[in-house]
């Protein structure tokens, strides 16, 4: 395809569809986005191009499509950012973010993260008289020991008397570069989606009691063998901890949905299932109730199933953790969505609360 002059717009909305078809279309979208004068952005941007990328955002940015775009696993941005609980916590939680942060600091934080580092998110770097180095955000210091986390979420206690010395970075530990690969039509949607976060509407995070954090059954690139442990096992094996299983976390939307075809099926018997699980904390047993949106499927509590009265599955819960592991099959699946939400019982003594977090 030959570019012609279009109109931004068009071939915005062109590049869009393009990217939400699944498939390879690198030609094409290049000649878009020589058509539309649409091109990745310079994050040293001058005030006036800030202002005309702010004012692109709001004509044209598309929060729903900003949302898919913050989700892609390549982005990272939920191993370090939570929304509503769900996500990691390396970075700040966002759940808020829209109604108290302008778009041009969004735009910023995006592009230039150690311009504006915020506060309690610095970087300290500390050497071991040994001369061992950490790096991490500050949980907490006393007398004895102070306590960082590190890039990968993990805690390090180091004791004061082992420190030979305590510096600041000025670096953020929010990566740069990492929307680098976004067009400028994917950032201002991007940014679209931040900046309605916890405004009234669609993006505030519901008071209802959704699961946010579930995981998935990884098909391990649909490797044979994989799908040889689940063919000769009963139906219900996913409920086992099979050390061979690997679960991985995938968080909900904000309106608590999770979008199906981001969930890799298991071909087995006849049908392919999407295998999810979820925990629950209970806190005094009871009856407890849980209510299914989207295409049926099955459930288990622990590695017993239940049998649902239409959306609804009751079941007596105990006291403790609680596996509740669900499989919906494939064919129902394509384009769905799908939300779990725990609804209270009239008269029911439980309390229980969805595992929320990373
Ligand atoms: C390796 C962890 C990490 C990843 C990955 C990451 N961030 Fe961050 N982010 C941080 C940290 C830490 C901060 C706070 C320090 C700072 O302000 O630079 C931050 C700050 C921000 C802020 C400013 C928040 C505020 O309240 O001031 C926004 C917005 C943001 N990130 C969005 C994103 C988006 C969108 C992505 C995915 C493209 C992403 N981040 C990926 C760690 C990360």
């Amino acid at each position: 395809m030959r570019a012609k002059e279009m109109d931004t717009q068009v071939a915005t909305e062109a590049l869009r569809l393009l990217s939400s078809a699944l498939i390879d279309a690198t030609q094409l979208e290049s000649a878009l986005q020589e058509a539309g004068s649409i091109a990745p952005l310079d994050p040293q941007m001058s005030a006036e191009e800030m202002a005309a990328f702010v004012e692109f955002v709001a004509e044209s940015g598309n929060p729903r499509q900003g949302e898919r775009i913050y989700r892609r696993e390549g982005l990272l941005c939920m191993t370090c950012h939570a929304i509503g609980g769900a996500g990691g916590s390396l970075g700040p939680d966002l759940t808020s973010l829209g109604a108290s942060a302008p778009m041009d600091y969004i735009v910023d934080s995006l592009l230039l993260p150690q311009k504006k580092i915020k506060e309690g998110y610095h970087v300290v770097s500390v050497e071991t008289k040994e001369g061992t180095s950490f790096a991490g955000t500050l949980e907490s210091e006393d007398d004895r020991t102070i306590t960082l986390r590190d890039p990968s979420d993990r805690k390090v206690v180091i004791a004061q008397a082992d420190i030979r010395s305590q510096t600041i970075s000025p670096v953020s530990l929010m990566p740069q570069g990492l929307t680098a690969s976004l067009r400028r039509d994917e950032l201002a949607d991007l940014v679209s989606f931040l900046s309605v976060l916890g405004k009234e509407g669609d993006y505030k995070v519901s008071s209802k009691n959704w699961v946010c954090r579930f995981q998935y059954l990884d098909n391990q690139g649909g490797s044979s063998g994989f799908a040889d442990i689940l063919r000769h096992k009963p139906f219900g094996y996913v409920t086992s901890e099979d050390p061979r299983f690997e679960w991985k976390p995938l968080y909900a939307q904000v309106d608590g949905s999770l979008p199906l075809d981001e969930v890799p099926a298991m071909r087995l018997h006849r049908t392919g299932y999407h295998y999810m699980r979820f925990h629950i904390n209970v806190g005094k047993a009871g009856c407890i109730a849980l209510k299914w949106n989207g295409p049926s499927g099955h459930l288990w509590v622990g590695s017993r199933e239940i049998e649902s009265e239409s959306d609804r599955f009751e079941f007596d819960a105990k006291v403790g953790l609680t596996t509740i592991t669900l499989g919906i099959p494939e064919s129902k699946s394509t384009g769905q969505e799908f939300s779990m939400e725990i609804v209270d019982i009239k008269d029911s003594t439980a309390q229980v609360q969805a595992i929320n977090g990373r």
